[in-house]
């Protein structure tokens, strides 16, 4: 959870601070209680601020308040050193908390990424998709586009 501005949050936070704050503002269980819920928090800000994390601060205060349980430690990133370090400071712990509570085993794969990229030296031109389709292409995508509105517009109500 990111913090801007004067200590606000993010455009697209501003409703959930706002349903997080309202005490009359019920969950999907009808009350303001988030019970059962578990969550991991880590905020994003900078020290050279005056409101430094306010907003994973409150999230975590408001969710705590309403019965839901954090696991391990709120985590803190400051833009104004390192983020990416106080991440990979705090994940590791976070990852153990979170095997524990949620009763799961960390896999093997652990930092390794689920994909590799690799250049292909040997390639045929045609076979390269360079942004446009070949007109013979483009031609049947209009018939699809043409029949199936067809099929659409023809079906009763
Ligand atoms: C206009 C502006 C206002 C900010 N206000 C705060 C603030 O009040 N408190 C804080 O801790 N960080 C503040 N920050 C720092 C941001 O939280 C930090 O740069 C963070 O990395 C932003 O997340 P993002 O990289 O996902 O955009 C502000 C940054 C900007 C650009």
């Amino acid at each position: 959870m990111a913090t801007y501005g004067e200590g606000e949050p993010t455009d697209n936070a501003v409703q959930l601070m706002q349903n997080l704050s309202d005490e009359s503002f019920e969950f999907s269980k009808g009350e303001h209680k988030l019970y059962g819920l578990k969550y991991v928090i880590f905020g994003l800000g900078n020290k050279t601020y005056e409101h430094y994390n306010v907003i994973s601060k409150q999230v975590d205060e408001y969710l705590t308040k309403m019965g839901a349980t954090r696991i391990g430690q709120r985590g803190e990133g400051d833009d104004d050193k390192s983020m990416e370090e106080d991440y990979l400071e705090w994940k590791d712990g976070m990852w153990e908390a979170f095997a524990r509570v949620m009763n799961v085993e960390e896999g093997q794969g652990g930092d390794t990424a689920d994909f590799a990229v690799s250049e292909i030296q040997d390639s045929l031109p045609e076979k390269v998709y360079r942004g446009m389709l070949p007109p013979s292409l483009q031609l049947m995508t209009i018939c699809l586009y043409l029949s199936f509105r067809r099929v659409v517009c023809s079906c009763p109500r």
